[in-house]
């Protein structure tokens, strides 16, 4: 398969990482991208063309699958917004089929956006669980699934005995490992150790699952510091220092940790994370749907904290990773307006396209996926744009900020088409 095209290449923005634009083309074989060629356009190819972008897929740092179907549920905090609209939907997992299908909705939908891979939460349902591991593995996407660990502080329909939970995890990273070289070829898909966050975990079940995730050196997934009133919750429930030393304590931190929203975090805790090279995932649009506050990219950055970026549907809105990314300049601008800083600390076009795609690979230790290189992983998408964005003072900038879904015209995964656009 040829695509043919600008092609979003790896380059930088500044002196932050960022993509570049070259006219060109790529030939994929086998699953990889074997030829890339800058340059003119090929005499003949099988997607794109002239006035076409070809991006790395876009990477999904953060987000919940069963809460597609409440996006938009607007004017509630986060505790309320669990308890009212979450919880209650997350129920509907129980029925094993139901998430099934609802996992094959969900693909179709981010596929159609241009979402290649993700790390997602499922509900505390195992079999749910399994079901939608097991559609992410057939649908060929790379994936990181967990099944949620839930033992108080949540309505008796998510509540979970921790023996029978961590057990239940145990058996899903015994058949869906972190590690490439144990997997059957071809299969991107591991599961999750998934702590829903600390209000919810007893200290013995977030012990259990940072042993557990230490054992099979596994991902781990949590919330940490999103909105204040939490922070109050879990000082209540498991003591100090902080929110951070909770995670600490229970062996939850490492390079393999995706933290998400890590809104309100102290010097020690930034300091925390740096040290164990924990990722913070970036929700912006959850951060302002829900009222939690603005993280502060700049800072944690200062820190060397390793960043990511996630729609956290349903608390976010945007299913498009590209909206994601814009609403990650649009909040880092706005908390430099608010604060009145100086100078402004706000990421570029071309470094929001890269933390979506290359930036994202990064932080999940994906180097083989997310960027326009021989060898890569050919995960990619075609975008159509209906302005006149080549010729625009800011091309990228025109592409981000003018975007419409609508231009998408194929998404390719692990080097098979797996959208097409009707239009
Ligand atoms: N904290 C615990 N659970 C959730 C969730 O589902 N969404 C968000 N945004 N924060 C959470
Ligand atoms: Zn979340």
């Amino acid at each position: 398969m040829i695509l043919a095209g600008s092609l979003l290449l790896p380059g930088t923005d500044g002196d932050r990482p960022g993509v570049r634009l070259a006219e060109g083309w790529l030939r994929i074989e086998g699953g990889q991208i074997v030829e890339v060629h800058e340059g003119g356009l090929p005499a003949t190819f099988d997607f794109g063309g002239d006035g076409c972008l070809i991006s790395p897929g876009f990477i999904d740092t953060h987000m919940h699958l069963p809460q597609f179907d409440l996006i938009g549920a607007h004017g509630m905090s986060l505790l309320d917004w669990l308890d009212r609209v979450t919880f209650p939907n997350e129920a509907r997992w129980a029925d094993a089929d139901y998430a099934q299908a609802m996992t094959e909705r969900v693909i179709d939908q981010l596929l159609s956006g241009g979402t290649t891979s993700f790390a997602a939460y499922a509900t505390v349902h195992h079999e749910a669980t399994k079901r939608a591991l097991d559609c992410c593995a057939r649908r060929g996407l790379r994936a990181v699934v967990g099944q949620v660990l839930i033992d108080q502080e949540a309505p008796a329909s998510m509540l979970r005995e921790a023996d029978a939970c961590i057990a239940e995890t145990a058996a899903l990273l015994n058949d869906w490992p972190s590690q490439p070289e144990q997997r059957v070829a071809g299969n991107r898909v591991s599961a999750a150790v998934t702590p829903r966050f600390a209000i919810t975990c007893s200290e013995g079940l977030l012990k259990a699952a940072g042993d557990l995730a230490q054992k099979h050196d596994a991902y781990i997934q949590t919330h940490l510091a999103e909105m204040k009133p939490e922070l109050e919750a879990v000082a209540k429930l498991h003591g100090g220092p902080d929110y951070t030393s909770v995670y600490r304590k229970a062996g939850l931190l490492g390079s393999r940790t995706l933290l998400g929203h890590c809104v309100y975090l102290s010097d020690d805790e930034r300091r925390l994370l740096a040290e164990t090279g924990s990722v913070a995932a970036h929700c912006p649009t959850a951060n302002s749907f829900l009222r939690s506050g603005t993280m502060n990219r700049q800072q944690l950055l200062d820190s060397g904290v390793a960043l990511s970026l996630g729609s956290d549907i349903g608390g976010g809105y945007e299913r498009s990773m590209v909206r994601v990314a814009r609403a990650m300049i649009e909040s880092t601008l706005y908390a430099e307006l608010v604060s009145g800083g100086g100078g402004c600390a706000a990421p570029g076009v071309s470094e929001a396209w890269w933390q979506a795609t290359a930036g994202n690979a990064d932080a999940m230790g994906w180097p083989e996926t997310g960027r326009i290189q021989e060898d890569a992983e050919a995960d990619l998408v075609v975008i159509q744009p209906d302005v006149r964005w080549q010729d625009a003072h800011d091309p990228l900038g025109m592409v981000m900020f003018a975007y419409d879904d609508r231009w998408v015209k194929a998404t390719v995964v692990n080097g098979e088409l797996a959208y097409r656009s009707e239009a």
